[in-house]
C-alpha cells in the first residue's frame, strides 16, 4: 500500500519529475553528464553533511555521489549516475526546494531561508542541516521506479 510505481521512460536527461509518495514530494531527476561530473568531484569531507542519507544502503555511509544515485538494471540505456531520487523536502523546515539547476551549486535551492543543494542533493550552503534524503527506491524494470 505504501509503495508506488513511477514510469520514467519519458524523463529526458536534464529534466526531472516530481511525484507524491506518502503525501510528500519526491524528486526523480535524470542528470546530465556535467551534473554527474560536478557531483562526483566533490570532496565528501568538505560537506556540511558528509553522510549519504540513503535508505537503500547502510546507515552512516559517506555521501559520495555513488552512494546517492539509483542504479538502473542491466541493459538499460541510462548512463551510470543518471538517476537521482530524493525527497523534495528541505531538511531545514520542510519547504519544497526549486530544482532544474537552481542555487549556487546547480542543483536545488530552497527559497524559504536560502539553502543551496548540489547536483546530488547534498546541502552545500544555508541553514539546512542535512542532505535531501533518498527514500527506499529501486528500478523494477528499465523504465519503472518503485518507491517504498
Ligand atoms: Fe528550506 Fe528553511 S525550509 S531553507
Amino acid at each position: 500500500l505504501s509503495s508506488i510505481r513511477v514510469p520514467v521512460d519519458s524523463v529526458e536527461p536534464g529534466t526531472q519529475i516530481t511525484v507524491k509518495w506518502l503525501g510528500k514530494p519526491v524528486f526523480i531527476r535524470r542528470r546530465t553528464t556535467p551534473e554527474i561530473e560536478a557531483a562526483e568531484q566533490v570532496d565528501v569531507s568538505s560537506l556540511p553533511d558528509p553522510l549519504a542519507r540513503n535508505a537503500n544502503i547502510e546507515d552512516g555511509a559517506p555521501g559520495t555521489d555513488d552512494n546517492r544515485i539509483l542504479t538502473p538494471p542491466e541493459g538499460s540505456d541510462s548512463a551510470h549516475g543518471e538517476w537521482l531520487v530524493m525527497m523534495g523536502v528541505c531538511t531545514h523546515l520542510g519547504c519544497v526546494p526549486l530544482g532544474d539547476g537552481a542555487g549556487d551549486f546547480g542543483g536545488w535551492f530552497c527559497p524559504c531561508h536560502g539553502s543551496h543543494y548540489d547536483t546530488a542533493g547534498r546541502i552545500r550552503k544555508g541553514p539546512a542541516p542535512e542532505n535531501l534524503p533518498v527514500p527506499p527506491a529501486e528500478f523494477v524494470d528499465a523504465s519503472t521506479i518503485k518507491l517504498g
